[in-house]
């Protein structure tokens, strides 16, 4: 199969782009949907170096932009990139909750690998905090299985502890070693995202001002800087609310040799789908459709979890970084929380996870976080890094692990350096 490669990529700085009059609740905003979308396009497409009128599409990844926003059919606001040369050029967007960016990326790579398409511009994009926290559980909860799971009050901090509850009991984890596990994924996260510029929670930011680098500092918090938000995860264990966009050109394989600078090729792709409803899964403890995923990836690619230099990981709760790392197979099973807590996986390891800082840190702004994912490692490989970097060098081999709802989709991305 002819492989599709990433040739340039754009992240804009994620964080809460609006105002909120604390008299009236008024909310102004600071950084528009539109402006991050155009940010993110005119990047990629600048740091890839193409024309814009080589751009023979542009596929956009976004959640729920009409119930964030207001703004739904965002394709053509793709156009306001370059309204000249893009203006004709098709556009969709594709949607797929929290893996929504990958799975824009997937369909472009099935479109370019089709042979009708040689460059796709995809984008990633939503803008979260013009609502406020209620509204904006309620629009994730779509997300969820309605009847069962949101209609019933059950948020993603509820979905997610019920696997943070079903790997503590599975491996009969203590609550305090169990509590430590998740501190110290957390605690990670925000000493890598220290290193980037564009998170969310960087320097000088409320992690930084916390000096929540450490699982000590975290747990010393007192009881009301780090509540329960669904037990037993924690505010701190949650990712943020935030205003975002990335973006990625991709190009053939031919395309992208045609041009001068580097390639990072696309070397694998998995997909798979689980049950919306947790009540219908087997069991929560580990995410088994992203393991599935991971194996079609990883096959496709020739690779296995030992050639992986860098990867990034749906960090959305920090229980799911720990079942992510086990579904990539870089732990074992059951192992994951033991070897964060050993002090594994950190810019020094042989394998970083989250060398970006993750969700925890650098942000979540839902149908973004895909294509930053992508853009991140892009960065990484091709010797510009944005965030911490990794000690052993430049990563050749990376690995995407992208999960939309409550790990019902699925999307995993091998990355390997051609150019
Ligand atoms: N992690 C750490 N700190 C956070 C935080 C988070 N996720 N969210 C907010 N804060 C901090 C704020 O910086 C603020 O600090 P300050 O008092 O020093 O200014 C304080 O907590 C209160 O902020 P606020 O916005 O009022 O928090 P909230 O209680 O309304 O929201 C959550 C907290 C956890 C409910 C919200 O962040 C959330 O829903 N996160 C998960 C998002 C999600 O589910 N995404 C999809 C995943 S699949």
């Amino acid at each position: 199969m002819s492989k599709v490669c990433i040739v340039g990529a754009h992240n804009t700085k994620f964080g809460s782009f609006v105002q909120r009059n604390k008299e009236t609740g008024e909310i102004t905003d600071v950084l528009s949907l539109y402006e991050l979308l155009v940010e993110a396009a005119r990047g990629a497409v600048g740091d890839s170096g193409i024309d814009p009128k080589e751009i023979d599409g542009i596929w956009i990844g976004s959640f729920a932009p009409a119930m964030f926003t207001n703004q739904d059919h965002l394709g053509p606001l793709a156009l306001e990139a370059f309204p000249e040369a893009f203006r004709f050029k098709p556009t969709k967007r594709v949607e797929g909750a929290c893996a929504s960016g990958s799975m824009a990326i997937f369909d472009a790579i099935y479109a370019i690998e089709s042979g009708r398409f040689r460059n796709i511009l995809v984008v990633g994009v939503e803008k979260m905090n013009l609502l406020k926290t209620l509204g904006v559980t309620h629009t994730l909860a779509g997300a969820s299985h309605w009847p069962s799971e949101g209609a019933e009050g059950m948020t993603f901090p509820a979905l997610f502890a019920e696997y943070a509850k079903g790997y503590r009991d599975h491996y009969k984890l203590g609550d305090d070693e169990f509590r430590r596990i998740l501190a110290t994924c957390a605690a990670q996260m925000y000493a890598n995202g220290l290193e980037n510029p564009l998170a969310h929670f960087g320097k000088g930011g409320p992690s930084d001002k916390l000096g929540l680098v450490t699982a000590e500092a975290i747990l010393g918090l007192p009881e009301d800087r780090n509540p329960i938000v669904a037990d037993p995860l924690r505010l701190h264990d949650c990712s943020l609310v935030s205003d975002g966009a990335a973006a990625v050109v991709l190009s053939s394989a031919d395309a992208a040799r045609s041009r001068k600078g580097p390639a990072v090729e696309i070397s694998g792709i998995g997909h798979s789908t689980e049950r919306l409803a947790i009540k219908d899964r087997a069991n929560m403890h580990e995410l088994i459709a992203a393991k599935r995923a991971v194996a079609e990836a990883f096959k496709e690619a020739g690779v296995t979890s030992k050639d992986l230099d860098a990867v990034e990981v749906h960090d959305c709760f920090t229980i799911n970084q720990v079942l992510c790392t086990e579904a990539l197979g870089l732990s074992a099973d059951g192992q994951a929380g033991k070897d964060y807590l050993a002090g594994r996986f950190g810019p020094r390891d042989r394998c970083p996870v989250n060398l970006s800082g993750g969700l925890k840190a650098k942000g979540h702004p839902v149908g973004a976080t895909g294509v930053s994912m992508h853009a991140m490692l892009y960065k990484q490989m091709t010797g510009t890094p944005i965030g911490a970097t990794r000690a052993m060098g430049l990563p050749g081999v990376c690995a995407t692990l992208n999960v939309g709802g409550s790990a019902a989709t699925n999307a995993v991305s091998v990355l390997k350096r051609i150019l």
